[in-house]
């Protein structure tokens, strides 16, 4: 019987088939009712019980290697398939995968920068009141940046509005936290303003607080020089120009040295190769005193920037709108960008 098993199995490994038919031949000569299998097991019942345990692996052996023939044949053959002309063996076309949205590539890299510096992220709602957005950051009564133009309002209830900026974050946060206080703020901030290639009703801010003992202007240069550097490369120059912010004293603007080599640097650098990239200052003491922090014992020093506008820098996009339209022609060329 070992020799009988030892033949079959040498016969099930050479067999051929050039078609279904004689697969499904193959399948009923070894597995059928009268098949070859039938016939090993009634001659097993009567071999004695000390056989039996070398021979019954055996069989199993033999049995699985028919099932394995027929399914690899059957794969290879199957009638519809050949009948379809689909060819199985072709290598697929692969998964398309999506992109990082640039937007979100340099509020990442931004982000990072910062908290290398040992800044933490820290987030507010869209949702806000008047307090978080301009009370409570020495907004005057009047100031226009409250008017109905720039501001969308929720409701028609002038206390229930959409941040304009990120700044509001800094407000929750002095609430919640005791100084020092090192933090980065990413969101999204609403204005009611036409679209256009150079306005959006919605945008990106980065916001940024650092409150701490003896926080100077100079820290405030070096932090924003330091991060210029790693995002713009190691020789990026920067210049501060004095600003005005409710919320800072004294603010300025940031300007980075874009050159004037091509004509579109002339064009956006307005011909001084100078080139705006966000708004900071020193934390106006009646700001932290709004805000329960002792300006006698503590100051600080805050900035905010633009996502969209720094990332139209740094792809050389031309139009706004193109981040909010989600034209994957657009999205795809930042295919590799993580
Ligand atoms: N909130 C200002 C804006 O939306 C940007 C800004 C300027 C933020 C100066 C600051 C800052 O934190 O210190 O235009």
């Amino acid at each position: 019987m070992k020799a009988r098993i030892g033949q079959l199995m040498a016969e099930v490994a050479a067999a051929e088939f050039s078609g279904a038919d004689e697969v499904e031949e193959f399948r009923v000569a070894y597995l059928g009712r009268k098949g070859k299998m039938k016939d090993l097991m009634a001659a097993f019942k009567e071999v004695p019980g000390d056989q039996k345990r070398e021979l019954g692996p055996m069989l199993n052996a033999l049995k699985q290697a028919v099932e394995d023939k027929v399914k690899a044949a059957s794969g290879e053959t199957s009638s519809s398939v050949k009948a379809s002309g689909l060819d199985a063996t072709r290598p697929s076309g692969g998964v398309p995968l999506g992109t990082h949205h640039p937007l979100q590539v340099v509020r990442r890299e931004i982000v990072d920068i910062f908290q290398n510096m040992g800044f933490a992220v820290a987030e507010g709602p869209e949702i806000e009141d008047d307090w978080h957005v301009f009370s409570g950051l020495n907004f005057p009564p009047e100031h226009p940046a409250r008017d109905m133009q720039d501001t969308f309002f929720v409701e028609r209830n002038p206390d229930v509005l959409l941040r304009t900026h990120t700044s509001s974050v800094q407000v929750r946060e002095m609430e919640k936290r005791k100084p020092p206080m090192r933090l980065i703020m990413p969101g999204r901030v609403f204005r009611n303003e036409a679209i256009s290639a150079r306005a959006h009703c919605m945008f990106h801010q980065i916001e940024g607080l650092y409150i701490d003992k003896d926080v100077s202007f100079a820290d405030l240069k070096q932090t924003l020089l330091h991060f210029a550097r790693c995002f713009f490369g190691p020789d990026t120059k920067i210049r501060l120009r004095p600003s005005y912010f409710p919320f800072t004293e004294p603010s300025a603007e940031v300007d980075v040295y874009w050159g004037l080599k091509t004509e579109v640097d002339k064009r956006i650098t307005k011909g001084t190769g100078w080139l705006e990239i966000l708004g900071c200052g020193m934390v106006d003491p009646n700001v932290l005193e709004a805000n329960g922090i002792d300006p006698n014992v503590y100051s600080g020093f805050a900035f905010g920037m633009g996502i969209e506008r720094i990332s139209m820098l740094r792809y050389q996009i031309g139009d706004l709108r193109h981040f909010f339209e989600n034209d994957r022609r657009f999205l795809d060329q930042f295919a590799g960008e993580r």
